[in-house]
């Protein structure tokens, strides 16, 4: 826990109460209001936690006026740049870079657990072929509680570790498959000799019919777009799985919950949502219609893949995806996609509009993500699929930390009440 530094004084008429303060390594001090209830008779009131600091963490730290990310210290546009996606799972799950020899185990202990359970199978078949594969991953994610009771012990630091290995391996095969079911095709088994990415593609891509053989250039940037949607400090999903986790439930539950909120359009659905939101614009000429319709009051309309709760700056990751985006079209001979060319012109106009200026709306991650999952073969359907299947890493190194946290309570905030007081029922004679 952080050391106090300071105290802040809250004045309430007559009443002054001292409240102790925290420094963190980096960013915003904060005030510790845990007992201001017992001492002043107050709650704070915060709906979307827009100035609330939920736990203290020491894995993943973002400056949104400056469009900072880091992981465990290191800078996203250095690990993108230089690592891979298995390599910063280990820094966010154990807190350092590998060694050599610590990587080759931890690779190995990840390929060896790809599979699952044969019986699971089964669950699969109960979906609509048109379920959304979405749909598909809580409900199978939330069912492996029902397959592997040996690792829902939460106070089993072994068990909490192997359910950990089982999620992070077992994510790509479960998106996979989710996919395969949607259109029809055979499952694809894992195979040991391929790495993460390749292995996914292929889990993905290949048919029984032909040879699948990985193009190293899509199994780069798939590798990237998982590294650039690891972790991401305590967003809504995040979040979910620590207050899911502050009740005792097993991972795989946890984790479940956390698949079922990334889903809603706000968050990672924006992925699937900013594509399509592009194919409609579908030229650059209506691209004035959709920016005056997102600054319309009365439009309920946003424009997906634009803006953020903490990045008041660019996105970090927005800006390694889009030279992501221009490399892997060039590569595959379709730079010149009308959807990329919309999204460019669309970013332009936005960024000298003063509407998005001023309430300093840039592109996030999900801008220019979908550009690429769709150069590389994906439905749009896949795409919060995929944000799930890496953010699992992230899930779950927060999840560990909050478990080892001496302060752990269970999540219980309180309301600020406009109902009725209390009142006698009437019978309905009388109404
Ligand atoms: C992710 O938290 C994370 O870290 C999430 C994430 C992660 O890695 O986990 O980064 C991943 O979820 C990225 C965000 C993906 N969502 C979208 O792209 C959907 C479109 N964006 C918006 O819905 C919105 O920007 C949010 C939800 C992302 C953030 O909303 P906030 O912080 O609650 O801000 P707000 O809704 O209060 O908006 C502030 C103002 C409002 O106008 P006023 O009421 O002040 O007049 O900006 C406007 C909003 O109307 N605004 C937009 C806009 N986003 C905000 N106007 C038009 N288009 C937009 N996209």
């Amino acid at each position: 826990m952080a050391e106090e530094t300071r105290t802040a004084k809250l004045t309430i008429g007559d009443k002054t109460v001292d409240l102790p303060m925290f420094a963190p390594t980096t960013g915003p001090d904060v005030i510790d209001i845990r007992k201001l209830y017992g001492q002043a008779g107050v709650f704070t009131y915060d709906p979307g936690f827009t100035s609330t600091a939920s736990c203290d963490s020491t894995i993943t730290f973002i400056d949104g006026d400056k469009g900072i990310l880091l992981h465990r210290g290191y800078p996203i546009g250095e690990l993108a740049e230089k690592s891979h996606y298995l390599e910063v799972s280990y820094l966010l799950l154990y807190g350092n870079l590998p060694s050599p020899t610590e990587l080759e185990k931890f690779e190995a202990l990840v390929t060896n657990h790809t599979m699952i359970h044969e019986q699971m199978i089964h669950f699969f078949r109960g979906f609509r072929r048109d379920a959304h594969p979405m749909a598909v991953m809580v409900g199978v994610v939330g069912a492996m509680s029902a397959f592997y009771h040996d690792s829902t012990d939460i106070n089993d630091e072994f068990q909490r570790e192997v359910a950990s290995i089982r999620l992070i391996a077992k994510m790509p095969t479960i998106a996979a498959m989710a996919y395969k079911y949607t259109i029809g095709q055979p499952f694809v088994y894992p195979r040991n000799d391929l790495d993460y990415a390749s292995n996914f593609l292929r889990m993905c891509f290949a048919v029984p019919a032909e040879d699948y053989v990985v193009n190293p250039v899509l199994s780069r940037a798939m590798d990237r777009i998982f590294t650039l949607h690891a972790d991401h400090e305590q967003n809504a999903s995040t979040s979910t799985v620590r207050l899911a986790s502050s009740s005792g439930a097993n991972p795989f539950a946890c984790i479940a919950a956390g698949i079922a909120c990334l889903w809603g359009p706000a968050h990672g659905g924006a992925n699937q949502a900013c594509l399509e939101m592009l194919k409609e614009i579908g030229t650059p000429d209506r691209i004035p219609e959709f920016i005056a319709r997102a600054k319309d009051k009365d439009d309920p309309f946003r424009l997906m893949g634009f803006g953020h709760r903490v990045y008041k700056n660019f996105d970090p990751r927005a800006t390694v995806m889009k030279q992501s985006a221009d490399e892997v079209l060039e590569l595959l001979g379709i730079e010149n996609n009308p959807v990329l060319q919309v999204a460019k012109e669309l970013e332009k106009q936005a960024l000298e509009d003063p509407y998005f200026a001023d309430k300093k709306l840039f592109p996030n991650v999900d801008f220019y993500s979908g550009i690429i999952l769709e150069a590389m073969g994906f439905p749009t359907s896949m795409f919060t699929p995929i944000f799930a299947l890496a953010r699992t890493v992230g899930w779950i190194s927060q999840w560990k930390e909050q478990l080892n946290d001496p302060q752990l309570k269970i999540g219980r905030p309180r309301q600020l009440y406009l109902g009725e007081t209390e009142r006698s029922y009437v019978d309905i004679e009388k109404r």
